[in-house]
């Protein structure tokens, strides 16, 4: 927040990362927020740098940036809550992990790999927007075998229900013809969802399992399944610079 610039109080929790508008107004009209100590219900209340905003017992400006990179497993829902309450990312932080973190994008729930948390809200919009080009790697079982044909498709881009995706690449990285199965590496830079599958499935050759290898430069190399780091400051500030 500029320092004596006087806002609404949705609006100041939004830019600190709490959540969105909507869904700050929710909080306050919950009675989850307090504003110098004191709980705010009505919706009209404007506040600046000075004030000292709670959201259920958490300052909201002492909120230390963080960008988590994760190694999602299967069987996880990539939001913070869920309403078949099913186990969520959020869920495979540290009991000790303080600030709230939300996914950059997100993973189907039965797919595995890569996916960025953070709470700065600026990041997350910035990487999620398509004029950014976000290069993600993905590692398909998909049956049966791709065809020259199927390939050429994937690759000029395709017409899905609706939208036309970009150009891809695609490598086939093994067959197996017992099985009726292949592993293929596609590489895009959009995110709709299900994209992956979706491409595939165009082409009649449905995805058994899928996983996100890469994230532009970043990989999942030193972690396993379901543990997560901290991106380096160079690694932020290289994503930061993305045009
Ligand atoms: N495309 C999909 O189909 N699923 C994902 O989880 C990510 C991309």
């Amino acid at each position: 927040m500029a320092e004596l610039e006087k806002m609404r109080l949705q609006k100041a929790m939004a830019e600190a990362g709490v959540a969105s508008r909507r869904k700050s107004e929710e909080l306050i009209a919950g009675g989850h927020v307090l504003v110098n100590g004191k709980v705010v219900k009505e919706m009209g209340v404007k506040v600046d740098h000075r004030d000292k905003i709670e959201v259920d017992g958490v300052p909201i400006h002492d909120e230390k940036k963080r960008y988590i990179l994760m190694y999602k497993p299967r069987g996880v829902i990539s939001a913070v809550k869920d309403d078949k309450d099913r186990k969520v990312i959020t869920d495979l932080l540290e009991d000790d992990f303080r600030e709230r973190v939300y996914p950059v994008g997100r993973l189907d729930y039965d797919t595995s790999g890569l996916i960025l948390l953070t709470n700065d809200g600026d990041f997350a919009n910035r990487l999620m927007h398509p004029k950014y080009h976000v290069e993600k790697t993905y590692i398909a079982k998909i049956q049966g075998t791709l065809a020259v044909e199927d390939i050429k498709r994937l690759e000029h881009g395709m017409k899905l229900k609706d939208y036309k995706t970009s150009p891809a690449k695609v490598t086939v990285m093994s067959k197996d013809t017992k099985k009726g199965t292949s592993i293929v590496k596609l590489v895009i830079h959009e995110g709709h969802n299900h994209q992956v599958k979706n491409m595939f499935a165009a082409v009649g050759h449905p995805v058994n399992k899928l996983s996100r290898e890469k994230y532009g430069f970043l990989t999942l190399d030193g972690l396993v399944s379901g543990k997560y780091r901290d991106l380096s400051r160079i690694e932020v500030a290289k994503l930061k610079e993305k045009k």
